[in-house]
């Protein structure tokens, strides 16, 4: 899983039959994910104007994040995302679709976002895609918009010498290889935006494998330098919210079990 063109082909024949929640389950579902781990971290920034998704698959985050501004401009690489967006939520009147090229945004307007959302997308886009997003991001973002996006950290287990991950590293949920925290920190920098905080974790192992990272334009940023942390008990906090959701909604789980 590396190119877009791989990135298309997977995604394109990906069995959508349960629109991505499937990825939801150790949360104890999609609500539970969205709420307990997604929300905390977001809630800063929204309400407010104009929302760009990034990659939002079959629109597992969209059915929140559309209530949250007055616009949600959604753009994904795949036909058929797109395609089943517009059906999931053709009722809803504050949303525009869009295919992209993988590493574009050119149906956006110069400083027209105000924020900037991507969630398990990027974590498979390489380090060249990154670079190009992180210089459109600077270009879509209004001066005070912000942006949380949910990308790769697998590079930084490189070896050097080799550029191939550093002996007992396994990278079983196929992250892009050559991106990482530090890498799209430097994307950032070089397009006048700054990194405030990445939230580095270990996503089903105990590799910092993903990032979560927030960003701003450099100028009207509160901090000058990046707070950057590891949070290894990622997965511990989803199977606390998952014990919430057998407590609070135990319907659900007798219900599967049926
Ligand atoms: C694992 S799915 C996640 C979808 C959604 N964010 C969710 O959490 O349910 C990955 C999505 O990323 C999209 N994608 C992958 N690479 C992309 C790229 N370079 N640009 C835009 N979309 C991309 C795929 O088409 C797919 O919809």
């Amino acid at each position: 899983m590396g190119t877009i063109e791989e990135n298309k082909n997977s995604w394109s024949h990906y069995d959508w039959s349960h629109s991505g929640d499937e990825w939801s389950s150790c949360w104890g579902g999609t609500d539970y994910l969205w709420w307990g781990t997604i929300f905390p971290r977001i809630h800063p920034f929204v309400p407010c104007g104009r929302v760009l998704e990034l990659a939002p698959g079959y629109g597992r985050c969209t059915q929140y994040l559309k209530s949250m501004c007055c616009q949600l401009t959604l753009v994904d690489l795949v036909e058929n995302c797109i395609e089943a967006c517009k059906q999931r939520f053709e009722l809803a009147d504050n949303i525009d679709f869009h295919v992209n090229d993988g590493r574009s945004l050119n149906m956006i307007d110069d400083a027209s976002i105000d924020f900037i959302f991507s969630w398990d997308s990027l974590v498979h886009a390489e380090a060249d895609v990154m670079e190009s997003y992180a210089a459109e991001f600077a270009r879509i973002l209004k001066p005070k918009g912000r942006g949380f996006i949910h990308h790769s950290n697998m590079g930084a287990h490189r070896d050097p010498q080799t550029g191939k991950l550093k002996a007992g590293v396994e990278n079983p949920h196929w992250r892009a290889e050559s991106s990482s925290a530090e890498l799209f920190r430097g994307f950032c920098e070089s397009n006048n935006l700054i990194c405030v905080s990445q939230e580095m974790i270990a996503w089903g192992g105990e590799t910092m494998n993903d990032v979560f990272s927030y960003f701003t334009h450099q100028v009207n940023s509160p901090v000058k330098e990046t707070r950057v942390i590891e949070n290894p008990r990622f997965m511990e906090h989803a199977s606390r919210v998952l014990e919430l959701a057998r407590l609070y909604q135990p319907q659900r789980f007798m219900e599967n079990k049926g």
